[in-house]
């Protein structure tokens, strides 16, 4: 090869003579402390690991961007969507959600689905899934849920009771259980998926209107699963089949695409909607909120580092932009805490100048400093306090969103709303799903719930059934479970279900 080759030196610049051969007494003789390069190399080597995501650990992700295609203005003042054709750069992450670091992208799981918007006010992290609703809707369950799809504490195995008997125990999980337990559980790759915001958000307008909204990122490549079979077979031939995927077609040249659609309520037709918009187990029928195409998500570049570019990457539903805000919800509330918190467990307190999280488009002007990692200028001589009268960045009014109407007494309170949790899962299952994705579906469920104690199994059917009875009966045939018996439990309350399947 032409030209001079690049020196090895030690991370401080330092040039190595040998890189094969540890300084030793003699060629067979102890290894001396002097050999600084070898000492350096294994301490770093030491280090190399840092804690993994506690959830969505398996991930891929692409560099792109995104074009607004409707007028927005209306909605939100956000920058990044002020016109149509204005593109904003993004970085996107796929990921499973239960499984390790190494774990099979072909997993039944959620898929994670976080967009980051480098927009000119800071950036904007959409962090979804590929499913429009969740198995809970109060956060202090979520560690709890968390952990049943984990390994067990003693045998370290995935494990099917801690699975089925807190799913059981929690009926307002069954419309999630039931759209991963359809094929949709096992997407063909990250670019045949669709994108959900689950929650609703609020936007808001430069006049100050507000409107509750909901996103959807829906796949141009069009919608494909794989089949139980198929997924099985790839989890053991190629677990890294969907990272592949996603790389190979932007190689190529292929770049995938989202069409982004909005549902939007004003403040008053929330208020008359028929569905609670702040329970994340709910979706908002098309028929009744038809929603908008606003704009296209492109993904056409490769990260060039792995480690630095999607394992650092941090996102956090807390990182908005005018013109968008968080909504009541319990859940996204917990959200907007629960990720920084992890980010500066995972990455440090000054993760935000890791380069693909750094604001690339609004550079950060505040009065934070120092901390583990500061890798900038910190702030250099500037005032480090405010108020200040010395020159240093100063608080926009116009960035503060509208205020909201919240009342109430403060205490643990239960879901409270007459939304009944089993009339959207038995709609999907009637309304929506064909022959064959009902099939599936059942088959799914057998193949899994099966392993589970009979107990558990009795119950989780009870919830299948009165989601629809087609649905439960079948289950219960799947299992050899006495149908009689499961139509018995579904007309149950949920503590007298408890209490007939307690062991
Ligand atoms: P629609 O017929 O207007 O919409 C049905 C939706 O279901 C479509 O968006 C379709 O997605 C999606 N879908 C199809 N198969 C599955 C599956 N196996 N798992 C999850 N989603 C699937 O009906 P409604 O809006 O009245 O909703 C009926 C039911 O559809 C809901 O109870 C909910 O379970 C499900 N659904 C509704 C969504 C919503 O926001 N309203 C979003 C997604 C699901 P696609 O168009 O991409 O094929
Ligand atoms: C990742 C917490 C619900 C989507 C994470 C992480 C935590 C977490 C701690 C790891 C973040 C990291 O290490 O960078 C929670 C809590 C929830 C919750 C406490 C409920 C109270 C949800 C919901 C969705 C979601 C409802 C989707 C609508 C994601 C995604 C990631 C993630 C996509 C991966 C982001 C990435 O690619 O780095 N979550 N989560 N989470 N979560 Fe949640």
């Amino acid at each position: 090869m032409a030209g001079k080759k690049k020196t090895l030196t030690t991370s401080f610049g330092s040039p190595v003579g040998n890189d094969l051969n540890s300084m030793t007494a003699g060629p067979r003789g102890p290894v001396l402390m002097q050999d600084v390069h070898l000492i350096e190399k294994l301490a770093h080597f030491d280090r190399e690991r840092i804690p993994e995501r506690v959830v969505h650990a398996k991930g891929a992700g692409a560099y792109g961007y995104f074009e607004v295609t409707a007028d927005l203005t209306p909605y939100t003042k956000a920058a990044f969507l002020s016109e149509k054709g204005k593109r904003t750069e993004v970085f996107a992450r796929f990921s499973t959600v239960g499984g390790e670091k190494g774990s099979a992208d072909a997993e039944r799981d959620p898929r994670g689905f976080a967009v980051k918007f480098y927009t000119e006010e800071g950036n904007y992290d959409f962090v979804g899934n590929n499913t429009p609703v969740f198995f809970i809707r109060d956060p202090l369950k979520f560690p709890d849920f968390i952990h049943t799809q984990k390994r067990h504490p003693a045998t370290n195995l995935k494990d099917a009771d801690m699975f089925w008997d807190f799913l059981s125990l929690t009926p307002e999980s069954v419309h999630q259980v039931t759209v991963l337990f359809s094929d949709r559980g096992t997407p063909a790759t990250y670019r045949h998926m669709n994108g959900y915001s689950s929650h609703t958000y609020k936007w808001y307008n430069a006049a100050g209107d507000y409107f509750w909204v909901q996103y959807h990122f829906k796949t141009d490549q069009g919608i494909r699963n794989l089949t139980r079979q198929e997924a099985g077979e790839l989890c053991g031939s190629d677990p890294d089949h969907a990272t592949r995927d996603l790389h190979e077609a932007i190689e190529r040249g292929e770049h995938p695409s989202w069409t982004l659609e909005m549902q939007i309520l004003t403040p008053e037709q929330a208020q008359d909607f028929g569905w609670d918009i702040f329970d994340i187990t709910k979706v908002w029928p098309h028929a009744e909120v038809p929603p908008m195409t606003v704009g296209k998500l492109v993904l056409n570049r490769n990260p060039e580092n792995y480690f630095a570019e999607v394992e650092q990457a941090a996102f956090c539903p807390s990182m908005l932009v005018p013109g968008i805000a968080p909504s009541p919800d319990k859940m996204l509330q917990a959200r907007l805490l629960s990720y920084r918190d992890t980010h500066i467990h995972r990455l440090g307190p000054n993760y935000h100048l890791i380069p693909v999280n750094a604001p690339k488009n609004a550079p950060a002007a505040n009065y934070q400093r120092d901390g583990a990692m500061r890798t900038d200028a910190n702030g250099g001589g500037a005032p480090n306090y405010w108020p200040n009268s010395m020159g240093g960045p100063v608080p926009d009014g116009v960035s503060d969103e509208p205020h909201i109407p919240l009342e109430g007494m403060g205490g643990r309170h239960e879901f409270n709303h007459d939304n009944d949790d089993f009339v959207q899962p038995g709609n999907l299952f009637r309304t929506v799903m064909n022959d064959r994705d009902r099939e599936h579906l059942v088959g799914n469920i057998v193949a899994h719930l099966g392993g589970a104690q009979k107990r558990l199994q009795r119950r989780q059917a009870a919830l299948f059934y009165k989601a629809d009875p087609d649905y439960g009966a079948r289950v219960a045939e799947g299992l050899g479970l006495e149908v009689d018996e499961i139509r018995a439990l579904a007309d149950m309350t949920q503590e007298e279900r408890v209490q007939a399947t307690a062991d």
